[in-house]
C-alpha cells in the first residue's frame, strides 16, 4: 500500500513498494531545497556514475567507486549522504565511523554483493588456508572483515601485483574481473569466485560484435565486470577492430579516457548511467551503449523523492557493528591507499 511520507511544494514523495519513492519532479525547485537541506545538515551528497542523471546534477562529487571511497574518508561534512548502492554507503561507514552515514534507500542491494556471504566465504579459505583474500567492493561489510585487501576495478590489477607472486590469491566474487585481472597479471595462483553482476553479464559478446560491426570506426569501452570483455579482447586478437580501439575500463577509467579520445563514436559496454557522464565530460564524441537495456534497478532506486525524504527525514542511515567495522577497516584502507586517483577525485 502507498503511504505518504514527504510533502513538497505540489508534490509528495511516496513509498512505493518495490519500485521506490516516487512522485517529486526534479526540477529547479527540488534542487534549490536539496541544496538547502544538505546546506543546513552540513551533509555531503556523493552519488556513482550509475546513478540518475538528475541526482549525479545535483551531487557535489559523482565519481567510481574508489574515488567515492576516498573522499568519503577525507570529508569534512557531519554527514555523508550516499546515493549508491547499499555495499558503497557501508563502505563510507567503514572509513569514516564518526560520520553519520545515509542512504537515500537501504533496499538498494546489489546481485554481485549477493553472490557470496561470510559463511561461504569461510569455508573457501578453510581450503586454502595461506592464501591472501582480495574482495571486489561489491561485498558486505561481514565479507570485507575477512579479507585482506579490497579493491575497486580501478586498482584490482595493482591490488593483486602488490601480492608476493608465492602466495596463493583467493578473488571474489566477480568472475569476469577476476578474469582480466589474470589476464593482466599472468597470476597462476589465483582462484577466482564464480559470482557475476546481472547487469554487466547481460551485456554479452554477441552484442557487443554485432555493435562494433555496425559501427566500425567506434572505440569500445568495456567495464571489466561485463560478460563481454572477453569478447572484446577476441575481437581486438582477431583483428575485427584495432587494438587500441579496445579499452578495459572502470566507470572512472572511462570518463579519463573520454577527455582525451580522437574517437567521433565510442561504444560503452557498462550500467547505462555512465553515458550520463561521459557526454558531459566529451559533447563532441558520440556515445552509444552496447545493450541499451543494462540499467541496475539498485541503482535506480536513489529517486529524486528518495534523496528528499533522506535529507528531510534523516533516513534511511546506514549502520555497521563496531566489531565487523573494526575487522573489515584494514582490508578497505589497503584498497584506497593503492593505484592512482579514480574518475571523480
Ligand atoms: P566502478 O565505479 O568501480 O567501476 O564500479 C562499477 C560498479 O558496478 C559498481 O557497482
Ligand atoms: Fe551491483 Fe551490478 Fe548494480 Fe553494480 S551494476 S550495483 S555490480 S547489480
Amino acid at each position: 500500500m502507498a503511504t505518504t511520507t514527504t510533502r513538497f511544494g505540489g508534490n509528495s514523495a511516496v513509498f512505493d513498494g518495490p519500485t521506490g519513492y516516487a512522485g517529486v519532479e526534479a526540477g529547479p525547485e527540488w534542487a534549490e531545497e536539496i541544496l538547502r537541506l544538505a546546506k543546513a545538515k552540513n551533509a555531503t551528497i556523493l552519488a556513482h556514475n550509475y546513478q540518475l542523471p538528475a541526482i549525479q546534477d545535483i551531487a557535489h562529487h559523482v565519481g567510481d567507486s574508489l574515488a567515492l571511497s576516498r573522499i568519503a574518508a577525507e570529508a569534512q561534512e557531519e554527514t555523508i549522504v550516499f546515493c549508491g548502492v547499499h555495499f558503497m554507503a557501508e563502505t563510507a561507514k567503514i572509513l569514516a565511523p564518526s560520520k553519520t552515514v545515509l542512504i537515500p534507500d537501504e533496499r538498494a542491494g546489489c546481485s554481485l554483493a549477493d553472490s557470496i556471504d561470510a559463511a561461504q566465504l569461510r569455508e573457501w579459505k578453510a581450503e586454502h588456508p595461506d592464501a591472501v583474500v582480495v574482495s571486489y567492493v561489491n561485498t558486505t561489510a561481514e565479507v570485507k572483515g575477512l579479507t585482506d585487501i579490497c579493491c575497486t576495478s580501478s586498482n584490482a590489477v595493482e591490488v593483486v601485483e602488490s601480492i608476493d607472486p608465492d602466495r596463493e590469491v583467493l578473488f571474489l566474487p566477480d568472475q569476469f574481473l577476476g578474469a582480466h585481472v589474470r589476464r593482466q597479471t599472468g597470476r597462476t595462483n589465483m582462484h577466482i569466485w564464480a559470482g557475476e553482476c546481472h547487469v554487466h553479464a547481460g551485456i554479452n559478446g554477441d552484442e557487443l560484435t554485432a555493435r562494433s560491426q555496425a559501427y566500425p570506426d567506434a572505440e569500445l569501452y568495456v567495464h571489466p565486470e561485463c560478460g563481454c570483455a572477453t569478447s572484446a579482447l577476441y575481437l581486438a586478437g582477431e583483428g575485427f577492430v584495432p587494438e587500441d580501439r579496445v579499452k578495459i575500463l572502470s566507470t572512472g577509467g572511462m570518463l579519463d579516457a573520454a577527455r582525451t579520445t580522437g574517437a567521433k563514436q565510442v561504444l560503452v559496454a557498462t550500467e547505462i548511467g555512465m553515458l550520463h557522464q561521459l557526454r558531459k565530460a566529451a559533447p563532441g564524441v558520440d556515445f552509444q551503449a552496447v545493450n541499451d537495456r543494462a540499467s541496475c534497478p539498485y541503482m535506480k532506486m536513489i529517486t529524486p523523492a528518495a534523496l528528499l525524504r533522506c535529507l528531510t527525514e534523516g533516513k534511511d542511515e546506514v549502520h555497521v557493528d563496531v566489531a565487523t567495522a573494526e575487522r573489515a577497516r584494514a582490508s578497505v584502507e589497503r584498497m584506497i591507499a593503492i593505484g592512482s586517483p579514480g574518475g571523480g577525485e
